[in-house]
């Protein structure tokens, strides 16, 4: 056990606004540790602190389409040692309006050539429109030199249109359970418990099939 530990070093980096990347995030470590894998964490902080929820409605909408037009935010100083020595990269953030979050985008254009030769998997946490997201971030690793892996989404387990109200209710700090339309049809903001755990199972076996390719 003590051996397998350190034949493989998987570096997670990611950010989370409102907590539901790093839940996913949370789970995908117990799984992997779970196998021995060597685990390097390192979450993205914006310099300047994004709260949640935003102070309303104009705020939500303002940061919709700052993002929708790619907006990048800086941010703290991270371990690159912690990434350039690992074999294998999860990266992993929200959807913000069909992008990488801002946060993401910023890390990408300051620190992307560390992930230059290494298989990279995106891990997106999303409401439902993800694949924008997904095929920017592919062409962005490509340009640097990394592998995309297909990536592993999490969706929002509500039917629209009451995922997009329930949503933009909830970041723009309204609670959408206070109203009695659409509580009925509006369950939960973010990702369900068995998402959670299919998010740790799927990393029980990305650590397994790893460290197979090793031996
Ligand atoms: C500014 C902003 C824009 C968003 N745009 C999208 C979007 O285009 N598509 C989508 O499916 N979800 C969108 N969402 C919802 C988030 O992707 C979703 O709530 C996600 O689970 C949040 O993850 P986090 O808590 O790790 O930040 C947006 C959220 C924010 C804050």
């Amino acid at each position: 056990m003590e051996k397998q530990k350190k034949e493989i070093k998987i570096a997670i980096i990611y950010y989370s606004y409102s907590c539901q990347t790093a839940q996913l995030i949370k789970s995908i470590e117990k799984g992997l540790s779970r196998k021995g894998i060597d685990l390097f964490i390192q979450r993205i902080r914006p310099v300047k602190k994004i709260f949640f929820p935003f102070s309303g409605v104009l705020e939500t909408l303002s940061m919709m389409l700052k993002t929708f037009l790619r907006k990048r935010m800086p941010i703290e100083q991270i371990d690159t040692w912690g990434i350039s020595s690992a074999d294998f990269i999860i990266l992993g953030g929200p959807t913000w309006s069909y992008n990488p979050s801002g946060p993401i985008l910023y890390f990408l254009d300051k620190y992307g050539e560390l992930l230059k030769g290494k298989e990279v998997l995106p891990v997106i946490s999303c409401r439902r429109y993800w694949r924008h997201h997904y095929y920017y971030l592919k062409k962005r690793l490509r340009a640097i030199g990394a592998t995309c892996e297909p990536a592993w989404v999490f969706n929002h387990k509500v039917d629209e249109p009451w995922s997009t109200i329930g949503t933009f209710m909830t970041l723009a700090g309204m609670n959408p359970r206070h109203h009695p339309l659409i509580r009925k049809h509006y369950s939960k903001y973010g990702h369900s418990k068995r998402q959670l755990e299919e998010a740790r199972a799927m990393a029980e076996d990305l650590a397994k099939a790893l460290l197979k390719e090793k031996t």
